[in-house]
Order: C-alpha cells, then structure tokens, then sequence
C-alpha cells in the first residue's frame, strides 16, 4: 500500500520535530498530535520553515479519543508514528501510574481509534532501556528483555501489544525502533533539543554548560570499566534517527511483515569522549565536576545495528564530531552566546 499521509504523536518533541521535517521534504502529507506538555508551539513553525510540507497541528492529548478520530479522520491517514510519551527514568521511578497512564493507556486509546478508522500501520519509538542491564555487547535483538524502570516497562508493555495485534489482525503491521541515545540537532542550526528545566541528558546539559548558562557539567562516576572510567553509551545523531523512520515507513509500504530493531551506530562513547568533541566543535572549555556513579548506571551500553541495515537498508551517517557540531550550533543560535 502506498503510505502518503503520516499521523505524528509527540511530532512537536525532539525526535519528532526533526523526523517530521524528514518525512515532510520526502514528500508526506502530515498530521502532528501534541498536547505541549514538553514541546513548545513554537516548534510547529519550526518545522514548517525547514520543510514547506502540508503540516497540520491538532492540540491534543492521545487519551482523548474524540479528539485522535477528528486528527485521523480529518487527515485520512495512512501510517501513525507514534513519539508521544513521558520518557524521563526517573520521574517514572517516582510516578509509575502518570507513566503507565500516558505512554500505555494513551497508546491503547491511539491503537482503538487506529483500528476504528481502519489505519494498520504504526511505527512505534521504543527504547534501549527494554534490554535493561546488558548481558552481552553490543546488543543485538535477541537480548533478553528486563527493563529497570516504569518507563521501560512502558516501552516493553507497549511492544507487546503491537505484537498482540498484528497477531489478532494479520493486516496490522508495525515497525517497534529501539533508539539508542539521540543528540544533535538539525545542521541548519533552526531545530534542535530544548528541555523544559534541568536537562535529564548529557548532551543539553553539555550545550548549557557551553553557553555559559551552567558552570560545569557534573559526571557521574569515573571508576567504570571502560576506556577512560566514564560511562559509554551509543550517541546517534537525531537526523540518523529521522531517516530510520522514513526507511520504517518504507518498509511497512513495502513489506508483508512487522520489524523490531535497533537504531544506534554501533559505536561506544564515553561521557569524556562527548565533552571533548563538544569543546571541539564549539571551541570552549567544559569543565567537568566528578560525582559518584549514580544508582541504576550501567558503564556501558551500545548496539549491534547490523539488523536495521538488513531489514530497512538504514544505517547512521554520522559521527560524535557532526553530532556536537550541530548540536552547538543550535545552542549557540538559541543562547544568543
Ligand atoms: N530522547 C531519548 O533519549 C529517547 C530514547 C529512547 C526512546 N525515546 C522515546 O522517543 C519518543 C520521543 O522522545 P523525545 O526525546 O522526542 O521526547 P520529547 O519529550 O521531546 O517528545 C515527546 C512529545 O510527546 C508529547 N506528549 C507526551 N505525552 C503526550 C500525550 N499524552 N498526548 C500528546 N502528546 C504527548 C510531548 O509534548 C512532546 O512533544 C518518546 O516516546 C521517548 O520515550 C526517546
């Protein structure tokens, strides 16, 4: 089946943002459900600078069902990607039921108003975090699945629905990606990654420290097993990701078949290795602040990619170099620094 006009949860977020300027210079009509809880509307006009595609918005939550049949019946859509949820670990730790209220409740209501409109197609952002504390690396497909959190849970819980699904509905197919650690920005610096408060991840938190709106940037932990002591973990720039959806989509037009893979390079960096490519690309010290390791930490986690190069002919383009390079230029042009 040609896939031609695209529903977007979360398209106003970070992954969704770029994927949706992606998907709209490929040429797909697009149909972007958020309800702003960490995006701003400002984003929509963003998106529609850099791509010039047919981009509607709809305000909204996706456990409001009166509201997703409008979105999906207005747009006649044809595929879902789904970015909505609630992804920070330890909020989830604190707040299970917010958690499993938004990112699986608000999926069920998404996969009913989906079945009720006939739309079988979904491409679903998973995470890394299912694997939980890696027993082997890199990580392939096959590695059991022990998530430590709610919000891993979440993800899991979520994957098994799809696969109930498509099992219940054989014409129901999904693409379930495990993104690894997303950073970057868009290269033209007009897009880009912007927390609400205080960063949960490396790279904003490395970007303010650089614009001077932060002192130093705090690691945890320099005693792992790992080249330099630090933690290391698999960056992937977010533009990699973007086009991991297009390629997702292609497939679901494509193929007789649903896919769960991992999107990561493949490659480990150290928490260290990032804060020097950092001041690279930006040309500014980083001072650091050495703090214990964090409970629930690994030291290292990457993946093997070669399942996604086999099933949707994807594989990353780029390095920690391109992937902090247009990370600063976004900080750079969003801090007036
Ligand atoms: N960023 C990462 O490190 C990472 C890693 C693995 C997986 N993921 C997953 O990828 C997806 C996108 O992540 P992101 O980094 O772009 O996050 P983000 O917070 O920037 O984007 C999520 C978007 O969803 C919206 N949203 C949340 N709950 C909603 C609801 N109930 N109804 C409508 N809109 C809702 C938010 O306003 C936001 O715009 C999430 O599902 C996340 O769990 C992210």
């Amino acid at each position: 089946m040609a896939v031609k006009s695209i529903l977007v949860t979360g398209g106003l977020g970070f992954i969704g943002s770029h994927t949706c300027v992606t998907l709209a210079q490929a040429g797909f009509r697009l149909a972007i459900v958020d309800n702003l809880s960490n995006a701003k509307r400002s984003v929509l006009d963003r998106i529609r600078a850099l791509a010039q595609g047919e981009i509607d918005f709809h305000e909204a939550d996706i456990r409001d069902r009166p509201a997703l049949d409008r979105a999906i019946g207005r747009a006649a859509v044809d595929a879902v990607i789904h970015f909505a949820g609630l992804k920070a670990v330890g909020e989830s730790v604190e707040k299970p039921l917010l958690y499993y209220d938004n990112n699986v409740g608000g999926t069920v209501t998404l996969m009913q108003a989906m079945a009720a409109a006939g739309v079988r197609r979904m491409v679903f952002s998973s995470s890394a975090t299912v694997y939980g504390e890696p027993i082997r690396l890199p990580i392939t497909e096959d590695h059991p699945l022990r998530p430590q959190s709610p919000y891993g849970q979440t993800k899991l819980i979520v994957e098994q629905m799809l696969a109930d699904e498509a099992r219940a509905d054989d014409r129901f197919r999904y693409a379930a990606l495990r993104y690894f650690n997303p950073i970057g920005a868009h290269p033209s610096g007009g897009l880009g990654e912007d927390p609400n408060g205080i960063p949960n991840n490396l790279l904003p938190f490395v970007s303010q420290v650089a614009t001077g709106l932060r002192p130093a940037v705090r690691v945890f932990g320099q005693d792992y097993d790992t080249h330099d002591g630090t933690g290391v973990r698999d960056y992937i720039h977010v533009m990699d990701l973007a086009a991991g959806h297009l390629a997702a989509l292609r497939f679901l037009e494509a193929a007789n078949a649903s896919v769960t893979v991992n999107l990561g390079t493949g490659n480990g960096y150290s928490v260290l290795d990032v804060i020097r490519a950092y001041e690279r690309a930006s040309g500014r010290p980083i001072p650091v602040d050495m703090s214990p390791r964090r409970p629930g930490d690994v030291a290292s986690c990457y993946a093997a990619p070669a399942l996604a190069a086999e099933r949707l002919g994807w594989r990353a383009q780029f390095g920690i170099d391109e992937m902090c390079r247009d990370a600063w230029a976004w900080a750079r042009k969003n801090s007036g620094s």
